[in-house]
């Protein structure tokens, strides 16, 4: 069977790589992330397209399937926020091999984003310049889709604060965080409080730990018990950690998302020409959100559960973050470059490496590196 999901993974990988993406790749970046959300919306709509998608790209082992904070998660790759800002993939997700999806990011306000052109191609990179400025509409629009969902795996929610002149203002910017996150959070699995896009008017001010210990204030006064995961950037240096993680102590919060685009790059490792806004994914944040979680994880070991996100590509990333300690994980830009088939690849791959090194279940193996 193993043998089987191999070859058809590679014979889709050869005919997304060679044939599909140059084609892909000749249209507005924008425009080709807009069809394939109609086309996997289509396909989630009926269940003969749904059974379809999955003998493509479906792959199940109990050896990565895991509870974490209650929610049972079918194996460790989520699609990453960002990619599915209007909840339009709930349906399909699963059956492209996904284990978890986080939506958003949602705001409480509806916004349309920055002007386009807000997404652009880093190929030699293996990047994508995102510059969307939290374009949504916004947490009652979203809410109200949510709540028609059929649940076919746990979905997560990402909360950002509306990008508009008033929450320049950090006083404004919290109530707003607060009453996306209230809106939403009957219909989430677990919530993410994104701290880190780097592409709204005011920057990034709650990675400022005064406002962040604000904002956290604030978050816990919300009756919930739903996990929370916060996103962090891979921008952050190890002080301004120690600082978050010594803010994050005092506080509701079971998890730590680690990471989001950057902004500060090395522009020697950037082969491709530079997007005029925004910020960078892939494989630039990859060893930056790497030493993060190594950080951390030696630092608190298992008391967060660790998403790690940023530049996974293949099984062999997966499996290093994982004995690095992350629980699980979660992509957008290794799908657009090397294709759908790469989430039952990576869990194809990551069940060969439990297996060799003797592990009956991911679980044994986070943070094994680390301790
Ligand atoms: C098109 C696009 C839109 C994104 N929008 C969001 C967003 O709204 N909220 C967020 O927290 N992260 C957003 N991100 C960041 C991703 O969630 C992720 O942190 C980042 O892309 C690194 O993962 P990757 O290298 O696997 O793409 C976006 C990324 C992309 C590519």
């Amino acid at each position: 069977m193993n043998c089987y999901y191999k070859c058809r993974n590679s014979i889709i990988h050869f005919f997304y790589t060679r044939l599909l993406k140059p084609i892909l790749f000749l249209f507005d970046p924008e425009d080709i992330h807009n069809l394939f959300l109609k086309v996997g919306s289509f396909l989630g709509r009926f269940g003969l397209t749904r059974w379809k998608t999955k003998i493509l790209f479906g792959y199940k082992n109990p050896k990565l399937s895991q509870k974490v904070l209650g929610i049972n998660f079918e194996n460790p790759i989520g699609l990453s926020a960002g990619f599915d800002k209007d909840i339009v993939l709930t349906n399909i997700i699963s059956s492209v091999g996904f284990g978890f999806e986080e939506v958003g990011s949602v705001t409480a306000k509806a916004y349309e984003g920055n002007p386009r052109p807000r997404l652009w191609r880093l190929p030699k990179t293996k990047s994508l310049g995102v510059w969307f400025g939290l374009k949504t509409k916004g947490a009652k629009v979203l809410s109200k889709e949510l709540s028609q969902k059929i649940r076919r795996l746990p979905i997560g929610v990402n909360i950002a604060f509306t990008n508009c002149k008033e929450n320049l203002d950090i006083s404004s910017a919290i109530p707003d965080y607060v009453s996306g996150f209230m809106m939403m959070e009957k219909y989430a699995d677990y919530l993410t409080i994104n701290l880190s896009c780097p592409n709204t008017s005011g920057g990034m001010p709650f990675l400022v730990p005064e406002n962040y210990e604000k904002l956290m204030i604030e978050i816990d006064k919300i009756p919930t018990r739903k996990p929370i995961f916060v996103k962090i950037s891979p921008d952050m240096s190890h002080e301004d950690i120690d600082m978050f993680l010594e803010i994050s102590a005092k506080h509701r919060m079971h998890g730590i998302i680690c990471s989001n685009l950057t902004k500060k790059f090395d522009i020697s490792k950037i082969k491709d020409p530079i997007p005029p806004h925004g910020g960078l994914s892939g494989k630039l944040v990859f060893p930056k959100a790497l030493d993060l979680l190594s950080y951390m994880y030696k630092k608190v070991g298992n008391k967060y559960i660790f998403i790690f996100c940023g530049g996974i590509f293949s099984a062999n990333d997966a499996y290093k973050v994982i004995r690095q300690g992350a629980t699980l994980m979660e992509l957008i830009t290794g799908m657009i470059f090397e294709g759908p088939q790469v989430i039952s690849e990576i869990n194809r791959g990551l069940v060969e490496r439990l297996t060799r090194d003797g592990f009956k279940n991911i679980s044994e193996a986070i943070g094994i590196d680390n301790q």
